[in-house]
């Protein structure tokens, strides 16, 4: 059955609009771990625009459940991920002027880098996931990584501007779950998803996990952030299995 893991990434964009210390996204990573969440995701951008090195440290040794760390293919995060070894790191794309992560990471013809770059990640018992775009070439150069785990890029599904299109980009998802699942990859999905758009995912086999943050913390403004990730929650887990 699929699970669903927070990003708690926008609490903290909302304390560093004044640098100060609220909202914790700590405090929200622990309510969501109450209400239902299975891990939690955090992405320590280049730049520090939302989650601070700080947050990291402190969610690794207090978290119950697990942390995800979302992350460049830098030499800087890789050292951070090996002192504070998550239960998983995510390989994302960023730019620094994009407002939130924009386009999959190209993976097809970097192949040996990423190997290269993951496998003192890996000898540290550390899993990996390499988000993507739902495309062929890519979901079979992440297999060729040795990664375990791809994420498969919802952003365009869910930026989709009529139903027909959401559909053939929710078919390309589908296409790309399949071929991912018999090449052995876990596959999780990511970007834009809410309490609307995640039930056309609802009868697709082989989803490991769903990364939703935005939808959450909007969500949990009006109804508090336990409430917002548990209604979510509730959601998946009516999906069969
Ligand atoms: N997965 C990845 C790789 C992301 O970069 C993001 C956005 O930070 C998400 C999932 C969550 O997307 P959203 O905040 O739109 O739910």
């Amino acid at each position: 059955m699929p699970v669903l893991v927070v990003n708690v990434d926008h609490v903290a964009t909302l304390r560093q609009q004044r640098k100060g210390k609220e909202p914790d996204p700590l405090t929200a990573a622990h309510l969501a771990e109450l209400a239902g969440a299975r891990g939690i995701i955090v992405h320590l951008r280049e730049d520090r625009r939302h989650i601070q090195d700080h947050d990291v440290e402190l969610m690794a040794r207090t978290l119950k459940t697990r942390l995800h760390l979302e992350m460049a293919a830098t030499e800087e995060m890789q050292a951070i991920a090996l002192a504070r070894q998550p239960y998983m790191v995510c390989l994302v794309p960023e730019k620094r002027e994009e407002l939130t992560t924009e386009g999959g990471l190209a993976v097809a013809g970097r192949e040996a880098f990423l190997k290269d770059y993951l496998a003192p990640i890996h000898a540290r018992g550390i899993l990996s996931s390499l988000f993507i775009e739902a495309d062929e070439a890519q979901v079979r150069a992440a297999a060729a990584v040795g990664c375990p785990y791809i994420e498969l890029h919802t952003g365009h599904f869910a930026d989709a501007p009529t139903r027909a299109a959401q559909r053939t980009e929710r078919d390309k998802i589908v296409r790309a779950i399949g071929l991912a699942r018999s090449l052995g990859l876990g596959v999780n999905l990511g970007h834009g998803l809410n309490y609307d758009n995640i039930y056309e995912f609802a009868d697709v086999p082989g989803i490991s996990e769903f990364s939703i943050g935005h939808s959450i913390v909007a969500r949990a403004v009006f109804t508090g952030f336990e409430r917002a990730v548990a209604d979510m929650a509730a959601i998946i887990a009516r999906f069969p299995a």
